[in-house]
C-alpha cells in the first residue's frame, strides 16, 4: 500500500474555515440590538482570534522557514499573508470587543453591520491565503524534504502546543472532521497522552459533536470508551 503523502495544513485548516463561517453566520442571523447574543459572539470571536493568531505563530515557527528553503517565492507570499491577516484579524477583535460600548440603536445597527462585512471580506481572503498554503506550500514541501521529515515536523509542531490550548482548539476541530478523523484523533490521543488529558479530550469532544455523532466515535475506540 502506498505510504500517504504528508498533508500538514487540511485537516487543521477545515477547524479553521468552520470557526470563522460559523461566527460570520451567527453575526449574520444577531440582531445588532441582542446585546447578550453579540456579547456571545464576542466571546467565540475571541477564542477564535486565539487560535487564529497562535496558528500562524506555529506555522511560522515550524513551517515558513523550511518553505523558504523548499520555495522561497511561496514563503515570501505567506510572509507578507501572515502579517497583513494577523493584523486583520486583531482589528476584527477589537471591532468586536468596542460593540458592546456602543449602545445608540442606529449606532449599534451601522457597527454591526461593518463587522460582519469586515469579517466577511476577511474570510475571502484569509481562504485564499489556505489555498495557497495546502496546494503550493505543501506540495513544494513534500517535493523538497522526505516524508519522515515532514511527519517529525508535524509531531514537533503539535509537541508544541499546551494541552489547555489543544482542549481548547478541540470543540472546533471536532465538529470540523469527519468520524473517521475523529477516531483516529482519540485515538492517538489515547495511545501518547496522559490519561487525564485523554478524558478531557473525549468530555470536549463529546459535548461538540452531541451523543449520537459520540456514539460513532466511542465504538470506533473499542474496548469501549464509557463517558462517565
Ligand atoms: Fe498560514
Amino acid at each position: 500500500m502506498k505510504a500517504p503523502v504528508p498533508d500538514l495544513y487540511s485537516l487543521f485548516h477545515k477547524a479553521l474555515r468552520l470557526g470563522l463561517t460559523d461566527l460570520m453566520n451567527r453575526m449574520a442571523v444577531t440582531d445588532a440590538q441582542d446585546r447578550e447574543g453579540w456579547a456571545r459572539i464576542e466571546d467565540e470571536g475571541l477564542v477564535l482570534q486565539g487560535i487564529l493568531l497562535k496558528h500562524s505563530a506555529h506555522e511560522e515557527h515550524f513551517l515558513h522557514p523550511m518553505i523558504l528553503a523548499a520555495a522561497p517565492q511561496v514563503a515570501a507570499k505567506l510572509d507578507a499573508d501572515h502579517e497583513r491577516l494577523d493584523d486583520g484579524v486583531r482589528r476584527l477583535g477589537a471591532a468586536l470587543a468596542g460593540l458592546g460600548a456602543v449602545t445608540d440603536a442606529a449606532e449599534r445597527a451601522d457597527a454591526a453591520q461593518v463587522i460582519y462585512r469586515e469579517l466577511s471580506a476577511f474570510i475571502a481572503d484569509y481562504f485564499q491565503h489556505l489555498l495557497v498554503e495546502e496546494t503550493e506550500a505543501m506540495p513544494a514541501l513534500n517535493r523538497h524534504f522526505p516524508p519522515d521529515v515532514m511527519m517529525q515536523t508535524h509531531r514537533d509542531l503539535v509537541a508544541s502546543i499546551p494541552p489547555e490550548e489543544k482542549l481548547a482548539e478541540l470543540p472546533l476541530i471536532a465538529r470540523a472532521w469527519t468520524p473517521a478523523e475523529r477516531i483516529m484523533l482519540m485515538a492517538m490521543t489515547r495511545a501518547a497522552a496522559p490519561r487525564p488529558f485523554f478524558d478531557a479530550a473525549r468530555k470536549v469532544m463529546a459535548d461538540a459533536i452531541g451523543p449520537e455523532a459520540w456514539a460513532v466515535v466511542a465504538a470506533g475506540l473499542e474496548p469501549a470508551v464509557v463517558l462517565s
